[in-house]
């Protein structure tokens, strides 16, 4: 059901739950200093409550209510970045409630580039807000599947749907080098160029801490096996979902996709595929293997999240 920011205020302030529009996912939104509320969240999404959620803020001085000292390459980073699909963990302040970061002494803070989204912190204040959907199964991209995953009545903001289609990159910017510690669409060589910080990736560091704690469950993974495919093979099986990417005759069909080489578009779909499999009973979903080298930022994101749910 699609609300107001009128509305939505309304539900927050009385300490419930709504789907809030994003650039990457739509997420599903509490008052981050409410106890009570940030509880349901991890209720509604069947999610454990050892895997932290991210604080989404209106506005760099709402960053101060979360962290005692704002750095200078928070400052950097986000005048660079926010709004936008880059999200920072940092020290959390004292006041941050232990609900919200799973009992760690850092929060992931950051600020989507929605404006009936931003409206809403605007007057709500910092808000927590994992994906819209339950635990384990791919993140919500379509109000659709707000609806499937929690029911039709469910609160949904007016706004946008996501354009991004793949979760923001979470950045730990409490030590440099700085980690990245999910790939999404800000890649660290687009960090690195626009404000001169390093930044490495946390395949590249063997401690283990350093990984998103989320990293640990099995996310992006749909029902249908995914498997990964070298070519586009000349007849497809039945009862399977094919992502291509580079096929030149166009073959067409009910869960038949090709690309021609848009990976920003496939990215917006993906999720959305996988989920029609699953809705069409599918028992497969092969995918084209993507090219390595290639300029589009979207393509580091879309294997990560590829390869996780492939994974056995
Ligand atoms: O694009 C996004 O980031 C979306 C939209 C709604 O903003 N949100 C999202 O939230 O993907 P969620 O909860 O599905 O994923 C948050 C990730 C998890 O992997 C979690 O472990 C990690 O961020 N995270 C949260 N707080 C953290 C912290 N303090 N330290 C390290 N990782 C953290
Ligand atoms: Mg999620």
């Amino acid at each position: 059901m699609i609300v107001s920011v009128e509305k939505a205020v309304e539900i927050i302030t009385n300490g419930d739950l709504v789907a809030i529009p994003t650039e990457t996912v739509y997420g599903l939104a509490a008052d981050a200093f409410n106890v009570d509320a940030v509880k349901k969240t991890f209720q509604q999404k069947d999610r454990p409550s050892d895997n932290p959620l991210i604080v989404h803020i209106s506005g760099s001085g709402q960053l101060e209510m979360l962290t005692d000292s704002v750095s200078d390459a928070a400052k950097t980073i986000t005048e660079s970045f926010w709004p936008g699909p880059l999200t920072i963990v940092v020290h959390k302040r004292a006041n941050v409630p232990d609900v919200v970061t799973g009992g760690l002494n850092s929060v992931a803070v950051r600020m989507p580039d929605n404006p009936e989204t931003l409206a809403l912190i605007n007057r709500t204040g910092p808000l927590t807000a994992p994906s819209a959907n339950r635990s384990g199964s791919p993140s919500a991209t379509r109000a659709t599947h707000i609806e499937h995953d929690f029911g039709v009545d469910f609160p949904i903001l007016t706004g946008q749907a996501p354009s991004l289609g793949i979760e923001s990159t979470v950045l730990d910017i409490r030590e440099e080098p700085f980690t990245i510690l999910r790939p999404g669409s800000v890649t660290a060589e687009m960090i690195e160029s626009r404000t001169g910080f390093k930044v490495q990736s946390s395949e590249k560091k063997s401690d283990s801490d350093k990984h998103s704690p989320g990293m640990r469950y099995t996310h992006y993974k749909p029902t249908a096996n995914v498997s990964l495919i070298d070519e586009v093979p000349s007849v497809l099986k039945s009862n399977s979902t094919y992502i291509f990417h580079s096929a030149n005759e166009l073959k067409s069909g009910e869960g038949i996709y090709n690309y021609m080489g848009d990976f920003d578009k496939l990215a917006h779909n993906l999720y959305d595929h996988f989920r029609q499999a699953d809705y069409l009973g599918h028992s497969q979903i092969f995918i084209e293997k993507l090219p390595n080298d290639e300029n589009s930022s979207i393509l580091f994101a879309l294997k990560d999240r590829i390869s996780r749910a492939s994974s056995s």
